[in-house]
C-alpha cells in the first residue's frame, strides 16, 4: 500500500516541516536555486525553481519514485511487455515515432516496418492532395479536408493543426468534425463543395456512435452532390484499426490507413490519426515532430530519476497533489498557437490517470490525476487569474512559451513573454501588505491589494513552436502521465469510465425515438425528463 510505504511516510513528514515555508525564503537562502532547479534536454528548458522544495524534497521524491520500481515500469512499457493490462495490450505509442529503425517488437513480431509502411503512404497521399495530384470525382483538386473523430481521434490533430499552422498550407483548409451535435457537421461544412472536399474518418474502433453518425451525414452530403456511389472511393479515407467495419461502411480498404491496438487513442497523433496535420503541414514537417517526440521518448528512457524531465514534472504533481491537497493543474501556453493544448491534456491526463481502482482491484487510499485545465495567456490573465493569485486554492500551474515568435510582429512577442514571466513572479513572491502600504494605500485597502504570493508554477521555455517543439512537448506530458501513473498504482491506459453513459445513451435514444410513448424505467428524474423533451420535440415537429 503506497501511503504505508516508508518514503511515503518521509514525503508526508518533510510535508509539515517545510509547507509553511515562503518561496521569498526559499529564494533567499538559495541565490543558485534558479541554476540548481532546471533542467533541458530535448529543445526544452524547464525551470521548477518556482515550486515549494528543497534539495531534500526532491531528493525525497525521486527516491520515492525509484521505490516504487519506475524504471521496470519504464523498461517494462518500451519493451511492448502488455501493461496495458485491463485490455491486455501492449503500450508502444513510442513505436510510432521510433527515428533509429531500431526493432520493436510485440509478441515477437518487429512492429517497425508496419510502422514505417504506413508512414510512406501518408506521404504518398498528404502529398498527391498537396500537389493537387489527387482529384476529387469530378477531376478537381481536393482544396478542403474534415476530418470526422472524436476523443483521441479528432483532439491531437485538431491541437496539432492548430499549433502548427504557421507551417501549413494555406491553399488547403482543414476542418475538424467531432460533436454528434448536427450543428459541428452543418457548421464546418456549410461553405464547402463536396467536389473539391475529402473527409477523413477517424476512428480507432470504427464503431463509435458520434463519428459513425457524422461519417454517414457526410456520405449523404457528399452524394447528394455528386449523385454517384463511385464518387466515395475519390473523396473519403479511413484511419482505424478495425479493416472488417471500415469496408462495411463502404470505404476501400485501399484508402484506409491502419493502426494498431498497442496504439492507444490518446497517444495516437503520430500514427494515421495525424492524417490531417500531416497533410496540413506536409511529410517534412510531420517528420521533424516525430523527431521531436523521439528525442524526448530517449531522454525519458535513458535518463537517471533525479535529472528526467518528464519524472521531474510527475514528481511535482504528485507533491502538490497527494501532500498539498491540491485538485487540480492549470496549463498556460503564452502561445495562441496553443489554444487547443489544454483540451488536449486533459483527455491525455484525466482520460488515463482518472481512476480510482488500483492494479490490485481495490479502491486507492490517495487522490489520483488532477483536474487539468487552462488557456492562453494573456486571455486567461483577464478572467481566472485573479482566482489563482488570490483565492482560496492552491493551484499549481505550467507556463509555457518560445522565445522566438512565428511571424514578425515582435513587439507583441515581447509584451506576451515579459507578461508569462510577470505572472510566474507574481504568483511566487506576491506582495506584502507592508510592501502595499508604503504604496500609499489607505488601510482600509490594504488587505485586498496584498498578493500573498508563495503559489507554484514551472515554466517550460523553447526556441520557437516548432513541429520538433510541438512533438518534444506533447511527448513530456505523455511521459509525466505514465509516470503519476506508476506512482499511484493505477492502470493509465484504459478508459472504462467512458462505457456506462454509451451504453445508457443507447438506451434513451430508443425510447426518445419510439413511436409509442414507452415504458420508462429510470429514476423519476430521468425518466420526466425524457417525457418532457418528448413532448416539446413533437411539438417542435408539428409547427417545423
Ligand atoms: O469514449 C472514449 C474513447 O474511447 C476515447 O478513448 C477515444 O479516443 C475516443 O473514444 C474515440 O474512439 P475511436 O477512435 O475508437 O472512435
Amino acid at each position: 500500500m503506497l501511503t504505508e510505504m516508508q518514503e511515503w511516510k518521509a514525503l508526508a513528514k518533510h510535508y509539515d516541516e517545510i509547507s509553511a515555508l515562503h518561496l521569498r525564503d526559499l529564494f533567499k537562502a538559495e541565490p543558485d536555486r534558479a541554476g540548481r532547479f532546471a533542467l533541458e534536454a530535448a529543445g526544452l528548458f524547464l525551470d521548477y525553481s518556482k515550486n515549494r522544495i528543497t534539495g531534500v524534497t526532491m531528493e525525497k521524491l525521486v527516491g520515492f519514485a525509484e521505490a516504487v520500481n519506475l524504471r521496470g515500469a519504464i523498461d517494462a512499457m518500451f519493451s511492448g511487455g502488455r501493461i496495458n493490462e485491463t485490455e491486455n495490450r501492449p503500450v508502444l505509442h513510442v513505436a510510432l515515432r521510433n527515428r533509429t529503425g531500431s526493432p520493436i517488437t510485440v509478441d515477437g513480431q518487429d512492429v517497425m516496418p508496419e510502422v514505417n509502411s504506413v508512414l510512406s503512404r501518408m506521404s504518398d497521399l498528404a502529398q498527391k492532395i498537396r500537389s493537387g495530384e489527387w482529384r476529387g470525382y469530378c477531376g478537381v483538386p481536393i482544396r478542403n479536408i474534415v476530418n470526422i473523430g472524436i476523443g483521441g481521434s479528432h483532439l491531437g490533430p485538431a491541437m496539432a493543426c492548430e499549433a502548427l499552422k504557421a507551417f501549413s498550407n494555406r491553399d488547403i483548409s482543414v476542418r475538424f468534425v467531432s460533436n454528434v451535435d448536427g450543428a459541428d457537421f452543418v457548421e464546418q461544412t456549410h461553405d464547402l463543395n463536396p467536389a473539391d472536399t475529402l473527409f477523413i474518418i477517424a476512428s480507432k474502433t470504427f464503431t463509435t456512435d458520434e463519428t459513425m453518425t457524422n461519417a454517414r451525414t457526410a456520405r449523404a452530403w457528399c452524394l447528394r452532390a455528386l449523385a454517384d456511389e463511385r464518387a466515395v472511393a475519390r473523396h473519403f479515407v479511413a484511419v482505424s484499426t478495425n479493416a472488417q467495419k471500415v469496408v462495411e461502411f463502404g470505404i476501400d480498404e485501399a484508402n484506409m490507413f491502419r493502426f494498431w491496438d498497442w496504439v492507444g487513442g490518446r497517444y495516437s497523433l503520430c500514427s494515421a490519426i495525424g492524417l490531417p496535420l500531416m497533410i496540413a503541414i506536409g511529410p517534412d514537417n510531420f517528420m521533424s515532430m516525430l523527431d521531436g517526440f523521439h528525442a524526448m521518448d530517449r531522454h525519458f528512457a535513458e535518463t537517471e530519476t533525479g535529472q528526467n524531465m518528464p519524472v521531474i514534472l510527475a514528481l511535482l504533481g504528485i507533491w502538490y497533489n497527494n501532500f498539498f491537497g491540491a485538485q487540480s493543474h492549470a496549463i498556460l501556453p503564452y502561445a495562441q498557437a496553443l489554444s487547443r493544448f489544454p483540451a488536449y491534456l486533459q483527455q491525455a491526463d484525466m482520460e488515463s490517470n482518472g481512476k480510482s481502482i488500483g492494479r490490485d482491484g481495490k479502491k486507492v487510499g490517495w487522490q489520483t490525476g488532477p483536474i487539468i485545465w487552462g488557456e492562453p495567456g494573456t486571455n486567461g490573465q483577464h478572467a481566472f487569474y485573479q482566482l489563482i493569485h488570490q483565492g482560496t486554492k492552491l493551484i499549481p500551474a505550467d507556463f509555457i512559451g518560445f522565445c522566438r515568435p512565428n511571424h514578425d510582429l515582435t513587439v507583441h512577442h515581447d509584451k506576451l513573454i515579459a507578461n508569462l514571466l510577470a505572472q510566474t513572479e507574481a504568483l511566487a513572491f506576491g506582495k506584502t501588505s507592508e510592501e502595499v502600504a508604503a504604496d500609499g494605500v489607505s488601510d482600509r485597502l490594504v488587505p485586498y491589494k496584498t498578493f500573498e504570493g508563495n503559489r507554484p508554477t514551472n515554466t517550460i521555455l523553447a526556441e520557437q513552436l516548432s513541429p520538433r517543439t510541438l512533438g518534444s512537448l506533447i511527448a513530456l506530458y505523455e511521459h509525466k502521465v505514465f509516470v503519476q501513473g506508476v506512482v499511484w498504482n493505477i492502470y493509465s491506459f484504459d478508459q472504462w469510465g467512458v462505457e456506462l453513459g454509451k451504453k445508457l445513451a443507447g438506451r434513451i435514444l430508443d425510447e426518445i425515438e419510439s413511436d409509442a410513448e414507452p415504458e420508462l424505467s429510470h429514476d423519476s428524474s430521468t425518466n420526466e425528463l425524457i417525457r418532457r423533451y418528448r413532448a416539446r420535440k413533437r411539438w417542435d415537429q408539428s409547427t417545423v
